[in-house]
């Protein structure tokens, strides 16, 4: 059977995954069609994004799974530096792209192109990278790690769920998540509600 914890990252996987969709198709639509921005939207995804993958998601990771890999074995140690290398440029991009919508919102000239281009480049950073800890990392994982060691990632990733000090960040995420399918137009919200995998 396969270990709980592999659901639960790529269940994770599968909530990003919708909202980078949803990035790029706003993207599409404002570049190719010519819509209108919907900023209230474009600020949600991006608060999303910095409150679940960045604070929650990629953390966990570095932290459990792959501090544990590279106590079992050498064989991931230079996918593993890929990944954490990946895992730092994402912070600041969002920043970056933050800033870039921000200037994009007040007009500024040529940053409506220069978030376009940043979105786009996150987009594929983004789901390069869960594409390879899936198909790259999780068998070598699978192979390597034991029963306890499952096991105590499985509680690393479920604390997620916990309140820890009044904090809940799924419920936060959860309601990130609404809020961008309430303001998006139906081909988004429909694609969110397929995708999102738990
Ligand atoms: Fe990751
Ligand atoms: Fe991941």
């Amino acid at each position: 059977m396969r270990p709980p914890a592999i659901r639960i990252i790529e269940d994770e996987h599968s909530a990003i995954a919708a909202v980078l969709y949803a990035l790029r198709y706003l993207v599409k639509q404002m570049r190719d069609c010519g819509e209108p921005a919907n900023f209230p939207l474009l600020r949600a995804i991006l608060d999303y994004v910095v409150s679940y993958p960045d604070h929650w998601h990629h953390p966990k990771e570095d932290r459990y799974l792959f501090a544990r890999i590279r106590q079992r074995t050498h064989d991931a140690d230079a996918l593993l530096a890929d990944l954490e290398r990946e895992h730092r440029i994402g912070y600041p991009m969002i920043e970056d792209l933050t800033n870039r919508l921000i200037d994009f919102q007040n007009g500024e000239a040529c940053a409506r192109e220069a978030f376009f281009e940043l979105a786009g480049r996150y987009v594929q950073l983004e789901w390069a990278h869960m594409r390879k800890e899936e198909d790259l990392l999780m068998p070598i994982a699978e192979r390597v790690l034991d029963k306890a060691d499952w096991e105590e990632i499985e509680r690393a990733f479920r604390e997620n769920d916990n309140p820890l000090f009044g904090i809940k960040p799924k419920d936060e995420a959860e309601r990130l998540y609404q809020r961008i399918l309430s303001l998006a137009p139906a081909p988004i919200g429909w694609a969110g509600k397929a995708t999102r995998g738990s």
